[in-house]
């Protein structure tokens, strides 16, 4: 790294600090909603409760506060939401997810590797044991969204699934049932097969036979349509995969994230910020996804680590460069996000999962030997 960098990236910590600061200040133990309105987080609807896939974003946020400033107010607020992801397990509160990995690693897994904690020891594999209940046999993929007998989302799962089979693997090492990680690898590895297309791109979505196990159809939820490339869904694919490696070992995993990498790295605008979906390039009046951006850097890092290669850090650092250059907010730590262009919801704002991975980014680059949750 540069003199210069080191500098500009020590200015991009402090700035995101304040606003974690006044985030504190503002949510305290509730939580902002999944993205601004009008480029200020308000608190979730009705009341700031926790609800949603989002929620642990808060905490993980004050965790990567705690690791970069060892300041223990921040631990101590993280810690204070073990009670409120516990509860939500106990009442049973909006679980039909296999976004429960994203909710539960963040906001359990990581204080009980801290400090063992016992509710959230207990909270993060009562969470495992519900993705346990999401797999479709004879398929053996997680089901996504939806209570199981629904027929819309029987049998599909998605992309962004590749950051839930953490918890599963953490689920494994702790209990030393090896049943977590097998559902986790097969998982995986059926996105491998279908999920990712020839060309590197990835559908964001898939179904398989819930009776016959067989692989039916790609479709797009999120992305322009069936057949584009949805950017997060790309970046999803590029950090999930490298991750899926490093719990598996599994060289096709590493280069099934490989794959995702180059094709998202061949299609980005000059800037280097994706657009919302990588068919979107320089000149385009749609707008960028800066949360995809961020959710990149965190997978291209964690891959030139795993391949040794300069060529993916220096991606990564260009594009976090020019997050911090020109899209980074004062409420918002990242502006310009975009999550779900098609049925236009919290198009051209801040997003609580972009402000935690670019927050990611800058520790993984700032703290030496930092300890990725995923
Ligand atoms: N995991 C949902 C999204 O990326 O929008």
């Amino acid at each position: 790294m540069t003199a210069t960098e080191v500098h500009l990236r020590a200015a991009a910590v402090a700035a995101a600090l304040r606003i974690v600061d006044a985030h504190l200040a503002e949510f305290d133990d509730r939580y902002p909603g999944d993205t601004t309105e009008q480029g200020r987080y308000r608190l979730r609807p009705p009341d700031g409760g926790n609800r949603g896939w989002t929620t642990s974003f808060w905490p993980g946020m004050l965790w990567l506060a705690h690791d970069l400033t060892g300041d223990d107010r921040y631990r101590q607020a993280a810690e204070g939401h073990v009670a409120s992801f516990a509860d939500r397990i106990r009442r049973g509160v909006d679980l039909d997810t296999h976004d429960l990995g994203f909710l539960y690693t963040l906001s359990c897994v990581v204080p009980y590797r801290r400090s063992g904690d016992h509710e959230a020891g207990r909270t993060a594999l009562a969470a495992a044991d519900h993705l346990l209940a999401r797999v479709l046999e004879p398929a053996g993929i997680i089901q996504a969204w939806g209570d199981l007998s629904d027929p819309r989302q029987r049998g599909r799962t998605i992309i962004d699934s590749l950051m839930n089979t953490p918890l599963l693997f953490w689920a494994s090492e702790t209990t030393g049932d090896p049943r977590y990680a097998s559902v986790a690898r097969r998982h995986t590895a059926q996105l491998r097969d279908h999920i990712l297309r020839p060309d590197g791109t990835t559908f964001h979505t898939f179904y398989w036979d819930p009776d016959t196990g067989s692989p039916l159809r790609g479709e797009t939820e999120q992305g322009n349509h069936d057949d584009s490339c949805w950017a997060r869904g790309q970046a999803w694919g590029v950090y999930g995969f490298v991750r899926n490696f490093r719990h598996t070992g599994d060289e096709s995993f590493l280069t099934a994230a490989r794959r995702c990498a180059d094709y998202f790295l061949r299609h980005l605008p000059q800037d280097r910020v994706a657009y919302w979906d990588l068919e979107f390039t320089d000149g385009s009046a749609e707008e960028r996804d800066s949360s995809a951006a961020a959710i990149a850097v965190c997978g291209l890092l964690e891959l030139a680590d795993q391949v040794g290669s300069e060529q993916y850090r220096t991606a990564a650092g260009d594009i976090l460069d020019s997050l911090i250059a020109g899209y980074t907010g004062e409420h918002a730590l990242l502006l310009h996000g975009v999550y779900d262009k098609p049925k236009g919801v919290g198009v051209d704002e801040g997003t609580l999962w972009g402000d935690y991975f670019y927050l990611e980014a800058l520790t993984r680059l700032t703290v030496p030997g930092w300890i990725s949750p995923w």
